[in-house]
């Protein structure tokens, strides 16, 4: 079979680097790639956004499955169109999608269908917007409605800060039409963990579980980035806690998309909030997560082209996802200044001994070939993810690999895979890390 993957960075890395293994795949193809992708797959230079441009490709080469990373070629239709030209994709339709393009649309999604979430309003106009901000009291949460990068969510502590953020949404469109509408919530504390199911529209598989790390800096300070590392399993999702996800947020989520005529095909991530052992949908999304997918396919034992084939064809049979019983800790290097302005082409070396050691893969985000090697060309740059039997070991493997990368322009978090030590030391040595089957 020939496999189009659409998209650039570490989640489309560790894609491909997971589909290549498959013995069903004869050709793998990355549009448009990056240097890291091109070990696994021919790059071919066609944009996410080109979606005619994607079509003519996939019809002219006979692609028998294409896989879509990121979603913005989603919110733009190309589910639809590799549909009605009979081509099979991964990823759900512009309908289904806006899950995570509209937080207006996923509010009320969860409100009708009594899945649990924070309290919350919508609002179009900013002088009701305030009124209420007014009633309700700090700490809460504004989210633009449209999507914004990863930063179109505010925390607000204070009234003021609450209404410069409105101001700024609403008044000055710092996120453009994004903005029109926004969502006021409540507040949630607690830990968050992202949870992965792969969905025909109606059968649910559930993925193992992930933190995320989306503070730049140690100790959750900082600016939220799109993710600054992450860790598999997260104990903090025990298989008790799964079977509730899947009961009470994931396959009422499913159902109702389908009931609402927007049937969900891909795979379908929530982003949680857990405290005492119960979990709140803080936001979808309608793809992989960046940087989960890195330390997910790491795990991951099975062959994923039968399951996203499935999906994307005559529906769901593979019955259960193997998984290594190991732990995975991806560590991301981001440019200096990321998630605000950073430099790009500076050279980075030592990739080939990381590319030596076992149990450990470097995903590229944001590379680019230069003349005399690889070079920086993005926020995010790498992602180190290691494989070890337990959380403290791939940490370790992990940082031991991030030591031998060499570039001035990166940085990182020290501590991706902390908050797992505090479970494991609250369950024993092993505790919830020791593996299961999905
Ligand atoms: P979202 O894009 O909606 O997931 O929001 C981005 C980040 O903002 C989340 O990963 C959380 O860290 C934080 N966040 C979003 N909603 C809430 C909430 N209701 N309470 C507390 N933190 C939140
Ligand atoms: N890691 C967060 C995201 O993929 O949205």
């Amino acid at each position: 079979m020939k496999v189009l993957v659409v998209g650039s960075g570490g989640r489309e890395h560790a894609l491909c680097w997971k589909i290549r293994q498959s013995p069903l795949v004869k050709t793998l193809y990355c549009a448009p790639g990056n240097p890291g992708i091109s070990k696994h797959a021919e790059c071919v230079d066609i944009k996410v956004s080109d979606i005619e441009g994607l079509l003519r490709f996939a019809r002219a080469e006979e692609i028998g499955l294409t896989v879509v990373g990121p979603e913005f070629p989603l919110s733009l239709g190309i589910a639809d169109r590799f549909a009605e030209e009979g081509l099979a994709v991964f990823g759900p339709t512009r309908a289904a999608s806006e899950i995570e393009t509209s937080k207006v649309f996923s509010k009320n999604l969860m409100r009708k269908y009594g899945i649990p979430t924070a309290f919350f309003s919508a609002f179009a106009d900013f002088e009701e917007a305030v009124e209420w901000v007014k009633e309700v009291k700090p700490p809460l949460v504004i989210k633009a409605d449209g999507l914004a990068s990863g930063k179109g969510v505010f925390i607000c502590r204070t009234e003021t800060e609450a209404v410069e953020v409105l101001d700024d949404i609403m008044r000055r469109k710092i996120f453009g039409d994004s903005g029109d509408r926004v969502v006021i919530e409540e507040f949630l504390s607690g830990e968050e963990a992202s949870f992965f199911a792969v969905t025909d529209g109606t059968n649910v598989l559930p993925l193992e579980s992930c933190q995320d790390h989306k503070a730049l800096l140690d100790g959750d300070q900082g600016p939220n980035t799109g993710g600054m590392g992450a860790y598999s399993p997260a104990p903090v999702i025990t298989p008790e806690l799964t079977q509730e996800i899947m009961r009470l947020i994931i396959i009422p989520t499913v159902k109702a998309l389908k009931e609402e005529g927007r049937e969900y095909k891909g795979v379908l991530y929530a982003g949680l909030m857990i405290e005492g052992g119960q979990a709140r949908v803080l936001e979808y999304n309608c793809r992989f997560g960046d940087p989960e997918t890195q330390p997910l396919m790491m795990r991951m034992n099975s062959d994923i082209v039968p399951v996203l084939s499935a999906v994307a064809g005559k529906g769901l049979s593979v019955e259960k996802v193997e998984w290594k019983d190991a732990a995975s800790v991806c560590v991301v290097l981001a440019s200096k200044g990321y998630p605000g302005d950073y430099k790009r082409g500076a050279p980075i070396t030592g990739l080939d001994i990381v590319e030596g050691m076992e149990n450990v893969v470097a995903f590229h985000s944001g590379t680019s070939a230069g003349n005399g090697g690889i070079v920086t060309d993005g926020g995010r740059v790498l992602g180190i993810t290691a494989l070890g039997g337990t959380i403290p070991e791939a940490i370790n493997l992990a940082y031991q690999a991030v030591g031998k990368v060499n570039c001035d322009s990166l940085c990182y978090r020290t501590d991706i895979g902390k908050k797992a030590l505090r479970h494991v030391l609250l369950t024993g040595p092993q505790g919830s890390l020791k593996n299961k089957e999905s």
